[in-house]
C-alpha cells in the first residue's frame, strides 16, 4: 500500500483549488456563523452567571420573584449551549481551511490544552442541565444547586481562555518561538485585553437580550413571571450598560496591543471606518437606554431602536474583526504560500533528479549488447528469456545459427522459421557493428 505523506494539494494555502470567487463566499460566511456563534456564547456566559446570582439573592432573600428570575435564565442557557456549540464549527473549520498554516501551528503550540474545549465544553453542558433540571428537585438543598450551578459557569467561563490563546497566537506569527506554549500565550497583554473586552461584550449582549426577555415575559398571566420580567428589563438595562461603557476603553487597549505592522495595515486599509460607525451606533443604543433608565415602561419601538443600533456594532465588530485578522495575517500567508511553492518545486527537482540517477545506474550495469538492444528497440517486442511478441532470444540461441547467421536475419527476417509468430519487420536502422555486438551476445545465452 502506498501512503501519499505530503499532500497534493501543496502549497496550503489555497483551499480552494484555485477558485478565487470562493474566497467572498468563505469570508462571509466566516463572518455571519462567527457572529451567529458569539451572540449565543454572550448569552450563554451571561445568563448562565445571572441563574446562579439570582439563584443565591432569591435564596437569601427569601424572594420567589429572583427564584423565578434564575429559572427563567436556565432556558435561554441551554438553548445558546447548543446554538453556540453548533455554529461554532463552521467558523472554526473556515479558520482552519482559510489560515491553515497559522490556525494549525497556533492549535499545535496550544496542545493539549487547546482540547480543553472538548472535555471543558461536555463537563459545562452537563453540568448545566443538572442544574436545570434539578431544579424543583434540589429546591430544599439550595447550596448543593447552587453548587452545581457555579460550578458549570466556572467551567465556561474558562473556554474563552483557552479560544482566545490559540486565536491571538494564531494571529500574530511574529510572536512565535520554538517553543511557545499555552501559557505563553494566555499571559500576554493581547490576550489578556481581548478576554476583558469579551467578557464585558458578554455581559452587554446578555442585558440586552435580558430587555427582550423581560419584556415578552411581562405579558405572561403568572403574577411572579410578570414580575421577574420587570426585574429582567431592569437588570437589563445596567448588564447592558454598565460594560458597554467599560468597552469603550478596553476596546482601544484591543486594538493597540496588536502587533504595529497588523495595526498600521489596518489603518491603512480602511478598516478603521468600521470602529468609527460601531462606536457610534453603541453610543446611539447607550443614550436611549439612559433616557429610559428609570422608566419602568420600556416602549417596544425604543427597545428594538436600541438592539437595532446595537447590532450594527456587533454587525462592524464581527466584519472589522476580519480585517484586523487579514491586516494580520496577509504577510505571513503569502510568506507561507511561497515557501510552500518553494518546496513544491524543489521536492519535483529532486525526484526528477532521483530518477534520472536512477537510469544512469541502470544504464551503466548493462553489457554493450544491452545497450545495444535497448538503443535500437528491439527490446519493445524481445527479453533475453521471455517470449513477448518476439522469441525469448535464449530461444533463438537454440536455434544453433552462428553469429552471421543471425545478423543476415536481424537485417532479413525469415517468418517461416517462427511459424507460432507475426512476421518482425527488418531492422535496417542497426548499425553493422550493433548487430555483430548483439548476434555474439545472443549466442553467448545458450
Ligand atoms: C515489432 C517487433 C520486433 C522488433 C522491434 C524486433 N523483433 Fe526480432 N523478431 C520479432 C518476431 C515476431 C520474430 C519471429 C518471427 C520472425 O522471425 O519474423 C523475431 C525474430 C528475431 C530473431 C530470430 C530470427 C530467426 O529467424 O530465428 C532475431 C535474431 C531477432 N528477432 C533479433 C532482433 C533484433 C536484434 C531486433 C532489434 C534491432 C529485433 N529483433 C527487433 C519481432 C521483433
Amino acid at each position: 500500500m502506498q501512503f501519499n505523506f505530503i499532500p497534493n494539494d501543496l502549497p496550503l494555502p489555497i483551499p480552494t483549488g484555485g477558485l478565487e470567487a470562493v474566497d467572498v463566499v468563505l469570508t462571509v460566511l466566516l463572518v455571519v456563523a462567527w457572529l451567529v456563534h458569539i451572540l449565543f456564547i454572550n448569552v450563554l456566559l451571561g445568563a448562565s452567571t445571572g441563574s446562579v446570582y439570582f439563584n443565591k439573592r432569591g435564596a437569601r432573600e427569601n424572594n420567589p420573584v429572583f427564584d423565578r428570575v434564575a429559572y427563567l435564565l436556565t432556558t435561554p442557557v441551554t438553548i445558546c449551549e447548543n446554538m453556540g456549540a453548533l455554529w461554532g464549527v463552521a467558523p472554526l473549520l473556515l479558520i482552519s481551511v482559510m489560515f491553515t498554516p497559522l490556525f494549525y501551528a497556533a492549535a499545535i503550540m496550544n496542545s493539549p490544552q487547546w482540547l480543553h474545549i472538548i472535555y471543558g465544553n461536555i463537563a459545562a453542558f452537563l453540568l448545566s442541565y443538572l442544574y436545570k433540571y434539578t431544579w424543583h428537585k434540589l429546591e430544599h438543598r439550595k447550596s448543593l444547586h447552587l453548587a452545581i450551578g457555579t460550578a458549570a459557569v466556572a467551567l465556561f467561563l474558562t473556554l474563552p481562555l483557552v479560544f482566545m490563546a490559540t486565536v491571538q497566537l494564531y494571529m500574530t506569527p511574529t510572536t512565535w518561538t520554538l517553543n511557545t506554549h499555552f501559557w505563553d500565550a494566555l499571559f500576554r497583554a493581547d490576550t489578556f485585553f481581548r478576554l476583558v473586552h469579551f467578557y464585558l461584550a458578554s455581559f452587554a449582549v446578555t442585558g440586552l437580550f435580558m430587555m427582550i426577555y423581560g419584556t415578552a415575559k411581562r405579558k405572561s398571566d403568572d403574577e411572579v413571571t410578570r414580575q421577574a420580567g420587570d426585574v429582567l428589563v431592569n437588570t437589563g438595562k445596567s448588564w447592558f450598560l454598565l460594560p458597554t461603557v467599560l468597552n469603550l476603553f478596553a476596546g482601544p487597549l484591543v486594538l493597540f496591543h496588536f502587533p504595529s505592522y497588523g495595526i498600521e495595515n489596518f489603518f491603512n486599509a480602511g478598516w478603521y471606518w468600521l470602529i468609527i460607525l460601531g462606536v457610534v451606533s453603541i453610543l446611539g443604543a447607550a443614550y436611549l437606554t439612559i433616557k429610559d433608565f428609570f422608566n419602568p415602561d420600556l416602549s417596544k419601538g425604543k427597545l428594538w431602536s436600541i438592539v437595532g443600533l446595537a447590532f450594527i456594532t456587533v454587525l462592524s465588530m464581527a466584519t472589522l474583526r476580519h480585517g484586523m485578522r487579514l491586516s494580520l495575517t496577509s504577510e505571513a500567508m503569502a510568506q507561507s504560500k511561497a515557501q510552500s511553492d518553494d518546496f513544491v518545486a524543489r521536492s519535483k527537482a529532486a525526484s526528477e533528479e532521483a530518477k534520472n540517477a536512477q537510469k544512469a545506474a541502470a544504464v551503466a550495469t548493462l553489457s554493450p549488447a544491452e545497450v545495444a538492444l535497448e538503443k535500437n528497440g528491439c527490446l519493445a517486442c524481445h527479453s533475453a528469456d521471455q517470449k513477448l511478441v518476439g522469441p525469448a532470444y535464449k530461444d533463438v540461441a537454440q536455434k544453433g545459427y552462428s553469429d552471421e547467421q543471425i545478423v543476415a536475419l536481424i537485417y532479413a527476417p525469415k517468418p517461416e522459421n517462427w511459424p507460432d509468430f507475426i512476421p518482425m519487420p527488418p531492422q535496417p536502422q542497426l548499425p553493422k557493428e550493433d548487430a555483430a555486438i548483439i548476434a555474439k551476445w545472443i549466442n553467448g545465452l545458450k
